[in-house]
């Protein structure tokens, strides 16, 4: 293990041919310096003693094994869930290398399974048929509902049921525009169940985004519901549905079926707008078919969903994501960085519109027989105690969230925490970016009561499953580190030439090998997942993220490197925002880049040319923010429009955006080289400009 973990300096610029790579961002966590990396705080000898992996050693003997022989450990592993037909071999076979031709990951092939059956069917055989699979809470305090394994079987297959009786088949593309209600996992079991590939969009995308993946996918069906309420605000989730169908059908993709759950707490049915012939009620027709109905056994590299997510040009990518591997990986992730018990209650704050909610609310925990919370509601509603209200009314032991809640909740004051009782939490856990020290004390401190380790877990959407995290009772943790890499997994730090360097050092974090969890193409595009990871650091697949690993071999993750901002750990691509701004009939070109934000981790930071003689307003700046909202969603608009009569371009038209990253962040003293500049005038310029 030695090799994992010693110095090296930061970093320059990564070759040209890399693409729109641009230099690392400096440690965003200007905390995470030195000290911080002496600060050690030690899992109880009580929390080790009952822990699944209770020492370093323990840790180590297992890594090892995982690394030198993943083909064994891994099936050892596997062999624990039902497969109708076991897998061949070999167990696993990659290339990585896009040197030596198509990049290629498969596990378990030829092994016959369902995820479905083994996070229902299986464990109802063994007895938890009468176990609480799903508590759920609605928005509004008082108003919840709970589902047994036996109840949520039978829920999954009335709807398997449906939806094969409307014709969808194994493979057939189902998008999923659902919130936090319980029809939302059970839409995504139903799917699997029956070979269906589910493609979730996240409920606060908008109609044009919606209408972008309904067209990239095209769905036989789309099951929505009427509305949502989340927090004090009714969203009206049908309209946004009908209004993006309107613009999919203009460009040629017809949606046979709207599939519309009715959520009596937010709308009346009969406001709800409807096509008659396309849309029908879930209530009226799901419940009348039976409730069991027979698994379709796929292969383990047959599809299992599709997720988008932002990359750095404007068109997402639809990650796409295998059967068995992937099963086989949320399962085990989820039982060891969490440490997993029968006796836990398990909350994790993400919404399954993101891969948080498809790993770690729906299939890891269900695989391992866990109970589950589902929250549709908004985490500071109707207070900021809300969390410790859900944490004490169900008595969860193992509470996962994002730092940016963290953080909101951290301003609110302490009050809000203490008086709950907390008791029933045991483990914590952090995801969507990186963690500040500051956070992740007052996390450990005030919410866990100085008693719960923290797993703050590295990965992505790409990566299926936690790539680098603590497991609880093993090593020491460091407040800001995702610590160590995940059994199987070899991160590796390289420099811009794409060397790996050893020991201490800071540099960009690739994977040598693959693991089971990894998804396996972008849908429809598999050269853009050649290009996009593979590529820019031949024979790794490239994160985007920077990371440094410190004396101890401590991994700290630094932040994107490439256009992606990470803003309340909601990935956006720059490119994206600034198409849709430059979409605005009044804009003539814009750059965004991110910011530090106290609260977001980043925020959105938007430098727009208008149109030559347009006036600057503030009703244009709220117009051109509108926009934003209506082509992604809420969670992308802008925190700050920059008025920006030129931008900083190089002789050939480049924007210079590491300029505009420093104009941002108010760092004019670091500058840097401005001689290259078409027009260096525009620097001054802007500079004037910042406090309009
Ligand atoms: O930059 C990293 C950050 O989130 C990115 C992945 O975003 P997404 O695919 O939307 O998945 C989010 C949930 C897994 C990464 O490239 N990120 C995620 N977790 C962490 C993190 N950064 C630092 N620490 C983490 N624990």
């Amino acid at each position: 293990t030695s090799n994992h973990f010693r110095h090296v300096e930061s970093m320059a610029t990564l070759p040209s041919g890399a693409g729109k790579i641009s230099k690392l961002n400096a440690v965003i966590l200007g905390e995470a310096l030195a000290s911080e990396e002496d600060d050690l705080i030690v899992p109880s000898q009580d929390f080790s003693a009952q822990a699944h992996i209770c020492s370093p050693e323990k840790y180590l003997e297992m890594y090892k094994r995982s690394i030198e022989d993943p083909a064994g450990f891994w099936s050892d592993i596997a062999s624990q869930f039902y497969w109708k037909q076991k897998w061949g071999q070999p167990v696993y076979s990659e290339n990585l290398d896009i040197r030596k031709g198509r990049i290629n990951i498969e596990w378990f092939k030829g092994g016959i399974t369902n995820i479905c059956y083994n996070c229902l069917d299986t464990n109802i055989a063994a007895g938890n048929g009468e176990k609480i699979a799903i508590y759920w809470e609605g928005n509004e305090p008082g108003v919840d509902a709970t589902l047994t394994y036996n109840q949520l079987l039978q829920r999954v297959c009335q709807l398997s049921n449906y939806l094969k009786d409307i014709g969808i088949r194994k493979g057939d593309a189902v998008l999923i525009y659902l919130p936090m209600l319980m029809e939302l996992p059970i839409a995504m079991l139903s799917c699997a169940r029956i070979g269906a590939v589910h493609s979730v969009v996240f409920a606060g995308f908008s109609s044009e985004s919606l209408a972008q993946r309904i067209m990239d996918c095209k769905p036989k069906v789309v099951i929505t519901c009427n509305a949502v309420r989340r927090g004090p605000k009714t969203i009206n989730l049908k309209d946004i549905v009908d209004t993006a169908m309107v613009e999919t059908a203009q460009n040629g993709t017809v949606v046979d079926v709207c599939l519309t759950y009715e959520n009596e707490s937010a709308l009346e049915k009969e406001s709800t707008k409807w096509v008659d012939g396309r849309d029908i009620w879930w209530q009226d027709v799901v419940p009348k078919y039976p409730a069991t109905c027979d698994v379709e056994w796929i292969d383990a590299e047959d599809p299992l969903f599709l997720l988008y997510t932002s990359g750095s040009t404007g068109k997402p990518k639809g990650v796409l994501h295998t059967t068995g591997g992937y099963m086989v990986y949320t399962a085990t992730t989820f039982k060891y960085a969490f440490d997993y018990k029968p006796t836990d209650i398990y909350w994790c704050t993400a919404d399954c519109g993101w891969i948080t909610g498809h790993s770690y609310v729906t299939y890891g925990p269900l695989l391992n027989g866990a109970t589950v919370v589902v929250f549709e509601g908004a985490p500071n509603y109707p207070n900021p105690g809300r969390c410790w209200d859900i944490v004490d009314k169900y008595k969860v032991s193992i509470f996962y969230t994002a730092p940016t809640l963290v953080r909101s909740l951290m301003r609110e004051g302490d009050e809000h925490v203490t008086r709950y009782s907390r008791k029933s939490l045991r483990v914590l856990g952090s995801v969507g970016e990186p963690i500040n020290p500051s956070a992740w004390r007052w996390f450990f401190n005030l919410v866990g009561d100085s008693r719960c380790p923290i797993s703050d877990t590295w990965w992505q959407t790409e990566t299926g499953g936690f790539m680098i995290t603590p497991l609880p009772g093993a090593w020491p943790q460091k407040p800001g580190s995702a610590t160590f890499p995940f059994f199987g997994v070899q991160p590796v730090i390289v420099d811009e030439k794409g060397v790996e360097i050893e020991g201490e050092c800071s540099g960009y974090l690739c994977v040598k090998s693959s693991w089971p969890g990894a998804f396996r193409t972008l849908y429809g595009d598999h050269e853009r997942y050649e290009t996009t990871y593979f590529s820019a650091f031949p024979g790794y697949y490239f994160s985007g993220d920077g990371c440094r690993r410190d004396k101890d071999g401590y991994h700290w993750l630094t932040g994107r490197v490439d256009d992606v901002i990470n803003v309340s750990g909601h990935r956006i691509g720059t490119a994206e925002v600034e198409s849709a701004l430059v979409s605005h009939p009044l804009c003539a070109e814009a750059a965004v880049v991110g910011f530090e934000h106290e609260v977001k981790g980043q925020g959105i930071y938007a430098f727009v040319t208008l149109v030559e003689g347009v006036p600057y307003s503030d009703d244009l700046r709220k117009s051109l923010i509108l926009t934003v909202r209506k082509q992604i969603g809420a969670f992308a608009a802008p925190d700050r429009i920059h008025w920006a009569p030129g931008l900083p371009k190089t002789r050939s038209g480049k924007i210079m955006r590491r300029i505009l990253r420093k104009i941002a962040s108010r760092q004019l003293d670091e500058l840097g080289d401005i001689s290259t500049l078409a027009d260096p005038g525009v620097v001054d310029q802007l500079i004037a400009l910042s406090d309009s």
